[in-house]
């Protein structure tokens, strides 16, 4: 069980401590999934140019890692590239580039020291060769890793992973009528994972921006004003201190009103 009181998690006394203490170990997420927004108004807010506001964001990328595996999530999605990104300047992309390989670069003995397994979800045939090569080496080296699954959506989309998903079952030559969402989900690029429990995104767009489509159908959204540059742990136990005070029905009917039906039913 998640140990809240591991001094790497908050500095004893301090705000992002309070929060911390407030979390039920028991019921923290299995999955969160992150869509990372605001680099670029973080940078123009200090007449900086837009990159320095994803070099920023690579910061928050380090502290959420560590801490979401710290308390031991077990999977943690972060939307670092999505199809669209492309239509970026070139030099924009060429950063972002960077920043991925620089990141697996110098994180990858922390990732194997902290028992973390690198994943990634995405058209990685839309990389280019030697950006390709250091993700799969990555996820080579951390493959046999059984701690928090770090995955990273790279050229993602969620509409083109559900047509993927497709054009795999067709391949497959599947009868229609076995078809279920089971079934289909076994074709997603994140087959085999529990889906997100928590959906967090930063700077304040209430949108999903096409990324998981299907698997956040049931997922717990929580919105933060504060842009992706700014993010740290204080804010992740905000989210999941939220998270934690809702009630998940899944279309069902809250425990409090089962009660209810269940003593009308006794009589
Ligand atoms: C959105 O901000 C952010 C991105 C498109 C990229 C996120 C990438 C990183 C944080 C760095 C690399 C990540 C990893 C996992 C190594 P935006 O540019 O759309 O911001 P804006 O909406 O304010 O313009």
């Amino acid at each position: 069980m998640t140990n809240l009181s591991d001094p790497k998690l908050a500095v004893p006394g301090s705000a992002e401590h309070r929060l911390l203490l407030q979390l039920d170990p028991e019921r923290l997420p299995r999955h969160i999934a992150v869509i990372m927004d605001g680099n670029g108004r973080w940078a123009r807010q200090r007449r900086l140019p837009r990159v320095a506001g994803h070099r920023a964001g690579l910061r928050s990328v380090r502290e959420t890692v560590e801490i979401a595996a710290r308390l031991g999530i077990e999977i943690l999605t972060l939307f670092a590239f999505s199809r669209e990104n492309w239509k970026r300047p070139r030099t924009e992309v060429g950063t972002l580039m960077g920043l991925l390989r620089e990141f697996l670069k110098k994180e990858l003995n922390e990732m194997v020291g902290n028992d973390i397994r690198l994943s990634v979800i995405g058209r990685l045939d839309d990389l280019e060769p030697g950006v390709r090569r250091d993700v799969e080496s990555a996820v080579e080296a951390t493959a046999s890793n059984g701690g928090m699954v770090l995955c990273i959506a790279l050229s993602y989309g969620g509409r083109t992973e559900i047509v993927d998903a497709c054009k795999s079952l067709m391949r497959s030559g599947i009868d229609p009528e076995e078809l279920n969402p089971e079934r289909f989900a076994e074709h997603l690029y994140t087959a085999g994972q529990p889906e997100p429990d928590l959906l967090i995104r930063t700077s304040g767009e209430m949108r999903i921006s096409n990324f998981l489509l299907w698997q956040i159908a049931y997922a717990e959204i929580w919105v933060t004003d504060t842009l992706w540059p700014d993010f740290r742990r204080g804010q992740l136990f905000q989210a999941l201190l939220e998270f934690q005070q809702r009630e998940r029905r899944y279309g069902g009917l809250a425990q409090a009103k089962k009660r209810d039906r269940a003593a009308a039913a006794r009589g």
